[in-house]
C-alpha cells in the first residue's frame, strides 16, 4: 500500500480530485467504525469509570481487545474519543465534546448513529434497486413500508422516535426563532413523534392549546414524557392515520418532515384530510427544507435520498411545494427561511 500506483492512498495530493473520490468513497468507514463503538456503549463506559484502556473497555462491553484498540484509534484519528499515553505506557482513551455526542443521553446523537448504521445502512447497500425503479429500497428489503415495519419492531420505532430529535432537534429553536405563531389559539402537530416540536411551541405561547397527532403507538411512546412537562394540561395527544384524517378544529397545522416522507400523491392524500378538518382561516405550516437551484452542498440533497430509499418520499423545490399545494387546493402564501435546514412553507386554503 505504499505506493500510489498500486493505490490511490490518502498520501496523493490533498484536495486533488482523485483525494476528494476517495475520501467520499471511503466514507462508510467511518461511519461504521461510529456505528460499532457506539453500539458497544464505549463512550458510556468511560463517562461512568474514566478514561480506560482497550482492555478494561473490552472487560466491560464484550470485544475483542486489541480489535477494539484499533477501532478507538482510528475514530481518534478523525476526532472522536482521544488516546492518551501514560507515563507507565498505558494507552488510555477519553471522550472529547465529539465522543460526548454518543453518550446514552437525552439529545444526544446516540440514536441517530444506531438507526443510520443499521437499518439505513443496509438499504443504502440497495440504492441501486431505488435509482432503477423509483420505488423504496426499505420495503424492498424488509418487506413492507418503514412505518408499518417501525410500528412492529419497538426497539426500532423507540430509537427512531429518539432519533429524530438527534437529527432535526436543532431546527426546532431555529423555526420557533423564524416564525411568529402568536394569536393561534390550536396548533396540532400532525406526524408529531416524540412531542418536542409541539412541546417547544406551547412551552413560548403560554395562551396556547396543542395536539400531539401520529400513529397509535407513537402516541403512546410519547404521552408520559409530555404529560409530565409543564405543558401537559394544554397539549392532548391522539392517535390516528393521516391518510384516513386529522383532529379538527386547528388554527394551524404543523407538519415537521412529514411531506419530504411521502409522494406528491400521498401527500395530497393527507393534505385534503388536513383541509377537511380545517377552519377557513388556518394555516397550513409545512417544515421541510427546500431544495436550492445550483451546485451549492445542502444536507438535504442527500436527505432526499434517505427519502427515495427508505419512506419514498422526497424533498422539494420551492416551485415543487408551489404545484403541490396548487394541486391540493392551497395556494403557498410564503416561505419563512430558518436559520437551521429548514424552512416554514406557509399555506392557505384556496377561498
Ligand atoms: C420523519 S418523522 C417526523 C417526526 C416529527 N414531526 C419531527 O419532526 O421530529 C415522521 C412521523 O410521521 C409519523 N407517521 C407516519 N405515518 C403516519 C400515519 N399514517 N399517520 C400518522 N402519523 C404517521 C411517524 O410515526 C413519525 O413520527
Amino acid at each position: 500500500m505504499s505506493s500510489d500506483k498500486a493505490s490511490p492512498s490518502p498520501s496523493v495530493q490533498a484536495g486533488s480530485p482523485v483525494q476528494t473520490i476517495f475520501k467520499l468513497t471511503c466514507g462508510y468507514w467511518i461511519s461504521q467504525s461510529l456505528y460499532t463503538a457506539t453500539k458497544l456503549g464505549v463512550a458510556d463506559l468511560i463517562a461512568k469509570d474514566g478514561p480506560q484502556t482497550a482492555e478494561q473497555l473490552a472487560a466491560a462491553c464484550g470485544a475483542h481487545a486489541p480489535s477494539l484498540y484499533r477501532l478507538l484509534r482510528a475514530l481518534a484519528s478523525v476526532g472522536v474519543f482521544v488516546e492518551d499515553r501514560a507515563d507507565d505506557g498505558a494507552r488510555r482513551f477519553d471522550l472529547n465534546p465529539a465522543a460526548e455526542c454518543l453518550l446514552d443521553r437525552p439529545g444526544s446523537q446516540r440514536a441517530m448513529v444506531l438507526m443510520m448504521g443499521e437499518e439505513h445502512y443496509q438499504v443504502y447497500g440497495k440504492l441501486m434497486y431505488s435509482v432503477q425503479t423509483g420505488k423504496p429500497a426499505f420495503d424492498h428489503l424488509f418487506g413492507e413500508p418503514v412505518f408499518q415495519y417501525l410500528s412492529k419492531h419497538a426497539e426500532s420505532a423507540t430509537l427512531f422516535d429518539a432519533a429524530m430529535t438527534g437529527i432535526h432537534g436543532a431546527e426546532t429553536a431555529a423555526m420557533i426563532d423564524a416564525y411568529d405563531f402568536s394569536g393561534l389559539g390550536t396548533v396540532v402537530d400532525i406526524g408529531g413523534g416524540n412531542g418536542t416540536v409541539i412541546r417547544t411551541v406551547l412551552e413560548k405561547y403560554p395562551a396556547m392549546q396543542g395536539v400531539l397527532y401520529d400513529m397509535p403507538h407513537v402516541v403512546e411512546r410519547a404521552a408520559p414524557a409530555l404529560a409530565a412537562s409543564g405543558v401537559g394540561g394544554r397539549c392532548r395527544t391522539v392517535g390516528g392515520n393521516f391518510f384516513e384524517s386529522v383532529p379538527p378544529g386547528g388554527d394551524a397545522y404543523l407538519m415537521r418532515h412529514i411531506i419530504h416522507d411521502w409522494t406528491d400523491e400521498q401527500c395530497r392524500t393527507i393534505l385534503a384530510n388536513c383541509a377537511r378538518a380545517m377552519k377557513p382561516e388556518a394555516k397550513l405550516l409545512v417544515i421541510d427544507a427546500v431544495i436550492k437551484p445550483g451546485n451549492e452542498p445542502q444536507f438535504s440533497k442527500f436527505l432526499d435520498i434517505t427519502m427515495l430509499t427508505i419512506p419514498g418520499g422526497k424533498e422539494r423545490t420551492a416551485e415543487e411545494f408551489q404545484n403541490l399545494f396548487a394541486s391540493a387546493g392551497f395556494e403557498l402564501a410564503q416561505i419563512v427561511p430558518t436559520k437551521s435546514e429548514v424552512s416554514i412553507v406557509e399555506g392557505r386554503l384556496r377561498g
